[in-house]
């Protein structure tokens, strides 16, 4: 609990594990809601500023791709809206709430859940140790790693009883998703999945993320370079360079050599 008594994501009984298509008990896939709202944000790092006024919205049933090159505040910005770094101005409302000022934990206990760069797997702690770690914001009567994750991810089922630093990178990456949908997600958060990692793994990820896109229920926001990846699952995109956003809207709308131009380097 996050102590102002909200009750938790998953929190309901028999709620299904991942939001469920409309038509079959999920409602929020039917229609397109403004859920994440990043409004005017500034972030340092000490006198360094890293985000300039940068605002980005993200909308349920959809992917919201961020795209820039190295250094351009993308992670920066995902630190702002985990509540991983405070902001120094600006405001990010989730669902109504203005969540500026609350702790990473309290963002969770909402349903924001976050995939880190790099990933962050425990390398000692078992594949399923690895995905327990996720329980953490659930109430103790839906703790358990539902078959439907290990489904969307073949490969770990495999791999239960295997340390985590034995993973490849690309089974990491897919490990590291794997355990941010057990926290039973509104808003999933990717920093980069197909950094470093194999072609064949960058189209099973692709394949997951365009599956939960269109399951409804869910917001993506997708940090990425790889304009290629991007394109095949973004319905918008939002380009930064040098802690701005320098253009934005819905995927189809951008000219994709301009695009292509602020990537390249
Ligand atoms: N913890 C930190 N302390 C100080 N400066 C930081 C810190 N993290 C990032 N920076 C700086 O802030 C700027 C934005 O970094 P950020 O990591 O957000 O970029 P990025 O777009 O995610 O880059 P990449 O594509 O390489 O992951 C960079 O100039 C970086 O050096
Ligand atoms: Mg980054």
């Amino acid at each position: 609990m996050d102590g102002d008594g909200r009750s938790e994501p998953g929190g309901q009984e028999e709620a299904p594990l991942l939001p469920l298509p409309p038509g079959e008990g999920g409602e929020a896939g039917a229609r397109v809601m403004t859920t994440l709202a990043v409004e005017n944000v500034d972030l340092h790092y000490g006198a360094a500023i890293a985000l300039r006024k940068v605002s980005v919205t993200a909308e349920t049933g959809q992917v919201t791709c961020i795209m820039g090159r190295n250094g351009v505040g993308k992670t920066s910005l995902l630190r702002a809206i985990t509540g991983a770094h405070p902001v120094s101005a600006g405001r990010i409302t989730w669902d109504g709430t203005d969540i500026t000022r609350l702790p990473t934990y309290a963002r969770a206990n909402r349903g924001i859940a976050w995939v880190p760069q790099g990933r962050d797997i425990f390398p000692l702690l078992t594949v399923r140790e690895n995905l327990e770690t996720g329980f953490a914001v659930l109430p103790r009567g839906k703790r358990r790693v539902d078959d439907e994750i290990l489904e969307l991810f073949p490969i770990l089922k495999t791999m239960l009883r295997r340390r985590g630093g034995d993973l490849s990178g690309g089974q990491q990456q897919q490990l590291a998703i794997a355990r941010a949908l057990v926290m039973h997600p509104r808003l999933l958060v990717l920093d980069e999945p197909t950094e470093g990692i194999q072609p064949s793994i960058i189209k099973d990820i692709g394949r997951v993320i365009s599956l939960l896109r269109a399951r409804g229920g869910m917001a993506i926001l997708l940090v990425e370079q790889y304009y290629d990846f991007a394109r095949e699952l973004a319905d918008s995109i939002v380009v930064m360079d040098r802690g701005d956003v320098v253009l934005s809207g819905p995927a189809g709308t951008l000219d994709e050599a301009e695009v292509r131009r602020w990537l390249s380097v």
